[in-house]
């Protein structure tokens, strides 16, 4: 069985895309420093596959560790999801963002080298397009000044990968471009852990449903948008679990140093007021809300154009939007 490193594999994608790549016949074998979740991830993942994965628990920035895992298993693949992501931290830490979500890609590239480990698939973001002028977005849309350390991490190791692959390193990498994940697994045992106040809409819907936040505030309703609020393209967990497998098959055969980026997401823009709709409609509960002024910065709307990932990677979300909404659910009152 082919063994894929998953740096951040305890994480929210990361954890859904364990499990998907154990369907496909992959091994995962897990490494995460918990700083943004629960070593009992690792005991749900085995209740869900019924199988205990290899999980080390540390800092993908250790090469000593890399090579303690290198010489335990024979790494044939890597998904690089460990980062640190709150967009507002950064502003205020951007070293702390820099140093992990850069300063991890470039330990983790010596490392594959070194190993001879040929394929990498790694977490971009929609983020990099900023405000698109055109919509959907393509892959071909241009990047945009990052609007926060974050993002600019995100563009940063972009750039990386591609000089990398260039310096004909003997790799094969795809950047995914993830617009919005949302939902969780439909065993409702794995999901988002947001720890402090969410910074996503859907966790904070669930905890404003849940009676742990008391509203929530939508941002604006007098937008360029058909109901005033603004628009993001959400895709469920494990259609992105998913994209994840279909990457790695694919990467397996391409010649080497090969370098492509695909956006993750269902091709369908929805208002937050839609989202909020779809909740109420599947959970069966009237959501706290209130309308409050704009948020500066925010991108009114985007969502992605998925005909490359469709034709190439043979990639289709199978969740709709109320699948998201009722698993997201699930997920919040699993959490008691
Ligand atoms: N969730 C989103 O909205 C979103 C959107 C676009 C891109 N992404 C990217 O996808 C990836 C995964 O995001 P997520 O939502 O699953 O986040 P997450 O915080 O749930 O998962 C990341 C995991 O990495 C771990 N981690 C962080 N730094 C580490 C390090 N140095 N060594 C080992 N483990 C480390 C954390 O403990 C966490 O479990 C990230 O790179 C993120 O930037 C996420």
């Amino acid at each position: 069985m082919k063994k894929i490193l998953i740096t951040g594999g305890a994480g929210y994608i990361g954890s859904h895309t364990a499990v998907e790549l154990w369907s496909a016949g992959m091994e995962p074998v897990i490494i995460d420093d918990l700083s943004n979740t629960q070593e009992k991830v690792i005991d749900r993942l085995e209740e869900i596959t019924g199988k205990r994965f290899s999980f080390y628990k540390g800092d993908c920035n250790s090469r000593e560790l890399l090579d303690q895992i290198a010489a335990d298993h024979q790494i044939e693949g890597v998904i690089h999801f460990a980062a640190f992501k709150a967009v507002g931290e950064s502003t205020q830490k951007p070293l702390k963002y820099y140093r992990n979500n850069v300063g991890s890609l470039l330990v983790l590239l010596d490392w594959m080298k070194d190993h001879r480990i040929l394929d990498l698939v790694f977490s971009s973001s929609c983020t990099v397009y900023g405000q698109p002028e055109v919509l959907p977005v393509t892959e071909a849309t241009p990047r945009q000044e990052a609007e926060s350390p974050y993002g600019n991490t995100k563009k940063i190791c972009e750039d990386i990968l591609v000089d990398f692959v260039k310096s004909k390193a003997g790799v094969r990498v795809i950047s995914l471009r993830y617009f919005n994940p949302v939902g969780a697994h439909p065993s409702a045992k794995i999901g988002e852990l947001p720890l402090g106040v969410p910074q996503n809409l859907v966790p904070f819907i669930t905890q404003t449903a849940a009676g742990i936040r008391e509203k929530l505030t939508v941002f604006g309703n007098d937008y360029d948008t058909p109901d005033g609020s603004c628009v993001r393209d959400y895709i469920h967990v494990m259609d992105l679990a998913d994209a994840h497998v279909k990457a790695l098959s694919f990467l397996g055969k391409q010649e080497l140093d090969f370098y492509e980026v695909f956006n993750v997401g269902s091709g369908r823009g929805n208002t937050v007021l839609e989202v909020i709709h779809a909740f109420e409609k599947v959970s069966g509960q009237k959501l706290n809300y209130v309308i409050g002024p704009r948020r500066p910065g925010d991108v009114v709307k985007t969502w992605a154009d998925t005909t490359k990932i469709n034709q190439v990677l043979g990639w289709y979300p199978q969740y709709s939007l109320e699948d998201s909404m009722r698993d997201s659910w699930n997920w919040q009152k699993s959490l008691g």
